[in-house]
């Protein structure tokens, strides 16, 4: 990796972690030699791994998973066949691009796409080119499934979205040489930890109120329970002397009363920093929020 360009997330995400790598970084351990297993397993579009990735080109290795296995797929398809996914993302960039000024007929081409990929009969690669092609053109780049794991989110107003970002999809496939990708439950990440490992958690926020929901990445629910069992499998890690930073939603800064978080994690280390969302329908409310930065600060 040393010396290549820098790698950055290829799709849109919820909860990008973009804006929040700063304080990540300041977060971090002491990380005094970088030769150690980095594991994010709730990844998502990847803007931690990516920085992590161009920041320590002497990691051993990264450890990459999500429960969304359409989203998995298309990591494993740019790692291992970027130039086929390449020549089909630049027809379908052509062909959108072609229709515009024609209104009704790009949204009847973004529509006939989003019914072709819920068939999911397309092969791999085909099938992580239309799940690109969604992310670029729908709406805020969000990903929403219907309890049938059909894709249901509507086009966005984009005037001419990159689709095919040829020099950043073979970056990403070189840089993903050295990741494993899996695709389950975050709980399968822990048989691939080394002795010490450095764990980034991203998980759903919990939501601020009941509308605020975003969490509806896959069909099941992110809810209380899952924050819980999360909390437990930190505790193990903890435990075994892995260290790991973890990602939330403020909800204390909403109601002062709220303190499920403080109380989850009250032994570890809590801190709460400004992050700018930018995915909300509403833009009034994209405002400053305060997010948790929670960890256990064991050095590696
Ligand atoms: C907040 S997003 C991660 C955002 C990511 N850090 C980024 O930069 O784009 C949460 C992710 O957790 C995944 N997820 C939800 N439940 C999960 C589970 N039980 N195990 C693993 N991943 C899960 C979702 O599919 C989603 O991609």
């Amino acid at each position: 990796m040393t010396g290549s360009k820098n790698t950055k997330p290829f799709l849109k995400w919820a909860g990008g972690k973009t804006q929040l790598i700063v304080e990540i970084e300041k977060s971090l351990p002491n990380i005094g030699h970088s030769h150690f297993t980095y594991i994010e397993p709730f990844v998502g579009s990847g803007a931690v791994l990516f920085w992590m990735l161009n920041n320590f080109p002497n990691l051993k290795k990264a450890v990459i998973n999500d429960i969304n296995q359409d989203l998995i797929n298309t990591y494993k398809t740019i790692a291992s066949n970027p130039n086929e996914l390449i020549s089909i993302l630049e027809i379908l960039q052509s062909e959108y691009h072609h229709l515009d000024g024609n209104d009704d007929k790009k949204k009847q081409y973004y529509y006939d796409k989003r019914a072709l990929y819920n068939t999911r009969k397309e092969e791999i690669t085909s099938q992580s080119a239309l799940f690109i092609f969604l992310n670029r053109t729908c709406f805020n780049g969000l990903y929403r499934v219907n309890r049938k794991n059909e894709f249901n989110v509507p086009m966005g107003s984009y005037k001419k979205p990159t689709i095919c970002d040829t020099e950043n999809i073979l970056v990403v496939s070189e840089a993903l040489r050295k990741v494993e990708i899996l695709c389950g439950d975050f709980e399968q990440t822990l048989s691939y930890a080394d002795e010490k490992s450095l764990f980034y958690f991203d998980p759903p926020y919990k939501p601020l109120s009941e509308t605020s929901s975003f969490n509806s990445y896959a069909k099941d629910e992110f809810n209380d329970d899952e924050q819980i069992r999360l909390r437990d499998f930190c505790n193990r890690l903890d435990a075994l002397n892995h260290t790991w930073i973890l990602s939330n939603s403020d909800v204390k800064g909403k109601n002062a009363e709220d303190n499920f978080f403080d109380d989850l994690y009250a032994e570890f280390s809590i801190q709460r920093v400004n992050a700018k969302r930018s995915i909300n329908a509403n833009p009034k409310k994209r405002g400053k929020l305060t997010e948790l930065l929670i960890t256990n600060q064991v050095n590696i």
